[in-house]
């Protein structure tokens, strides 16, 4: 902590995270509350004025060389899946519920964290919030309580999968981290605790793009985004890159984008059709891969209904195909062109 900054580092530094003067001193802002802007940001870099040491530690992390100060993003044993859109109700959470399933049947060691205070993994897997808020076992009480994470795990589908429970405790997660330094690796922490015991762990995350979706991206490997054909998903979607971009300049260089899967097509409404147009052209110009659809069929709400993965109660679900090529990518060893580190 405490070491100085130089200006040439800190231009240097700026450079290879692809920001402006102007992004600097918004990123910093948004960090610090405070009112930098580029004028100053140039005089630091002129050598005019010192760089701030709290600034220059906020920023050395994400170097190759890791300085003292903030502690990065790890990568263990498992791989973390962050299933994420700010846009509600496009199927995220019954993504990360029949992915789970289909991980699990096929022999990998499966967590689920709810990092929604919806609690609508939880729901889905069969069990019920309340019960869970009054038994301290939610990521609420792992995060901000100090219970430890191993405590806080249950069972579910007849113990197939393990899930890390939420509730609407969490609802006060955000303004909780906003209020500590790093808050947002606290769930890179808690989950390096149980790493080395799954395969892959898969985050469910808010409809929205809060302080637990930056913590979900900075504890993840790779981001999945399921966006159904509606004009309002797919426009949502350059937002949500962005903020993959911040996340992955600041705290988790390694982070890369799995691809878009598009979900609840139905192949029988033509607005549908163009939307997916949309969707391949939106794709294709980030550079992210795009997935076959999962259809829109009314086994997945029978299957919320349930508190079951829809692929537990029919294996053969429309849609199971598109599932098993996102799982497909997600246990293939990385290769620089299946997935886009996104602004790299
Ligand atoms: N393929 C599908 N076909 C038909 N209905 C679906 C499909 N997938 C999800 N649904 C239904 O859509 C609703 C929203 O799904 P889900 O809760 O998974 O979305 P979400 O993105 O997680 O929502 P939120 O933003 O509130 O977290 C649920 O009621 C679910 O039953
Ligand atoms: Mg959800």
């Amino acid at each position: 902590m405490g070491a100085t900054m130089g200006g040439e580092d800190l231009k240097a530094l700026r450079a290879s995270r692809k920001l402006s003067q102007d992004g600097l001193a918004k990123l910093l802002n948004e960090r610090f509350r405070r009112s930098y802007d580029r004028a100053k940001v140039s005089k630091w870099e002129n050598g005019v004025d010192r760089v701030p040491d709290d600034v220059a530690a906020f920023l050395t992390p994400a170097d190759p060389a890791p300085a003292p100060g903030i502690p990065t993003a790890n990568t263990g044993p498992a791989t973390v899946l962050c299933v994420v859109n700010q846009k509600g109700g496009v199927s995220k959470t019954g993504t990360v519920v029949n992915l789970a399933w289909l991980l699990a049947r096929s022999g990998h060691k499966v967590l689920v964290v709810d990092c929604d205070a919806q609690g609508s993994a939880t729901i889905h897997l069969g069990l019920y919030p309340p019960e869970m808020e009054l038994e301290g076992r939610t990521l609420f009480h792992v995060l901000l309580r100090k219970r430890p994470v191993q405590e806080a795990i249950v069972s579910a589908c007849d113990g197939m999968i393990d899930l890390v429970p939420s509730g609407i405790s969490l609802a006060k997660a955000d303004t909780e981290i906003s209020a500590m330094p790093h808050g947002e690796l606290l769930l890179n922490k808690v989950l390096s605790a149980v790493r080395s015991g799954y395969d892959v762990i898969l985050l469910d995350c808010p409809p929205h793009l809060g302080k637990m979706t930056t913590s979900a991206l900075s504890a993840s490997n790779k981001v999945l985004i399921p966006s159904n054909a509606e004009m309002l998903s797919i426009m949502g979607i350059p937002a949500l890159l962005e903020s993959v971009e911040q996340v992955q300049t600041m705290v988790n260089p390694g982070l890369s984008i799995l691809g878009v899967l598009p979900t609840r097509f139905d192949a029988r409404r033509s607005q549908d059709k163009a939307r997916m147009q949309d969707l391949a052209n939106m794709a294709a110009e980030n550079r992210l891969r795009l997935f076959q659809p999962v259809r829109n069929a009314v086994i997945y709400v029978e299957g919320v209904n349930a508190g079951v993965p829809a692929l537990k109660l029919d294996p053969n679900a429309p849609g199971v195909e598109a599932f098993v090529e996102v799982m497909e990518a997600l246990l293939a060893p990385a290769t620089p062109k299946a997935e886009a580190t996104h602004g790299a």
